[in-house]
């Protein structure tokens, strides 16, 4: 992580905005990956800021999306400023062990807590942004004691062996498996891409928002489907991973790193096909499964993207009946 110490300059804010959100747009994701490879109400622990028992699962999605937000917030100002947001994605790994995981996600919490208590912003330049960064700090202190606080539960429980949820080869190899790992792919690629136009056109409200509550909306999804992928006999696959000896998997480029479309039609125009092919996944998917809670829940997945596709056409549409529209 680039260090940015002195901020006096638009151009410091704009790198000290920008490392914090490729930082931020990363680790969203493996904390994600982490949570939905971790078994589900198995390893639970006594939050130390919300003073309840929370399963460790739930609370590492939930420290993920926190993840997302920051980026936004990160990504929007950056636009204010006249500046590009860098949607550059780092390194995952993903441990066979899920104590390994958590160590790693609280390591990750302490360095970017550095990164943003030590820029040194020059008195009375961009207040706000200072403000936000110190804010946005503590989220991270918040995360480090929350994970802290996993890892030593697992340790006084000894579960600190539990693993991640293995992948069986029965099933991956299955059709409807491979499918539901193409559904996976593609939500997530949505979600992200969706959150990167949220950005791109945050100067109104109007198109941010809709494509905002869309991207929440394949965030759910690719959430069910982890848990449906498990009950399947799979796991999330990590995209380009190689595994070393110990069971220890690693990608330089676990993410879409491109995202087409720069600007309003170009990008709803690439938005509608990739609805389109997410839609005829789930299509093929569904008569392939036996169990009738899961094609339910599959069901309401694909209703939700015909709503998507009808309303992308429509953005569309409209945004090209008007002169001047940028
Ligand atoms: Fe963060
Ligand atoms: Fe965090
Ligand atoms: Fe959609």
């Amino acid at each position: 992580m680039q260090k940015i110490e002195k901020i006096q300059t638009k151009d410091n804010a704009i790198q000290l905005l920008n490392t914090a959100l490729e930082h931020e747009w990363a680790v969203s994701f493996e904390y994600i990956i982490h949570a939905y490879s971790t078994p589900k109400a198995k390893l639970f622990y006594y939050d130390p800021i919300l003073k309840t028992t929370m399963d460790a699962r739930a609370q590492t999605i939930q420290i993920g999306i926190d993840e997302m937000y920051h980026s936004l917030q990160l990504g929007i100002i950056i636009k204010q400023l006249g500046g590009t947001p860098s949607f550059k994605s780092d390194e995952l790994f993903r441990f066979p062990k899920v104590i390994d995981n958590f160590y790693r996600d609280k390591k990750t919490e302490d360095l970017v807590t550095h990164l943003y208590q030590t820029a040194e912003f020059e008195d009375g330049v961009f207040p706000k942004i200072q403000n936000m960064i110190l804010n946005i700090s503590y989220d991270e202190v918040r995360h480090a004691e929350q994970f802290t606080a996993m890892i030593c539960s697992m340790k006084n429980e000894g579960s600190e062996d539990t693993l991640c949820f293995p992948s069986y080869p029965d099933a991956s190899n299955r059709e409807d498996v491979q499918i539901l790992h193409q559904i996976m792919r593609l939500e997530n690629e949505l979600l992200h891409r969706y959150l990167k136009y949220v950005i791109d056109f945050s100067e109104h409200q109007d198109l941010c928002q809709r494509l905002y509550k869309n991207s929440i909306n394949h965030m759910r999804h690719w959430d069910k489907n982890a848990g449906i992928l498990i009950k399947l006999g799979d796991v999330i696959q990590i995209e380009n991973a190689e595994k070393d000896v110990n069971g220890v998997e690693k990608s330089t480029n676990p993410m879409p790193s491109f995202y087409p479309g720069e600007d309003r039609i170009s990008a709803l125009e690439t938005l509608i096909p990739t609805e389109n092919d997410l839609i005829l996944l789930y299509e093929k998917l569904i008569p392939k499964i036996s169990n009738k809670d899961i094609t339910e829940q599959l069901n309401r997945h694909l209703a939700l993207k015909r709503e998507h596709l009808f309303t992308q056409e429509w953005l569309l549409k409209n945004a090209k009946k008007i002169k001047g529209l940028t």
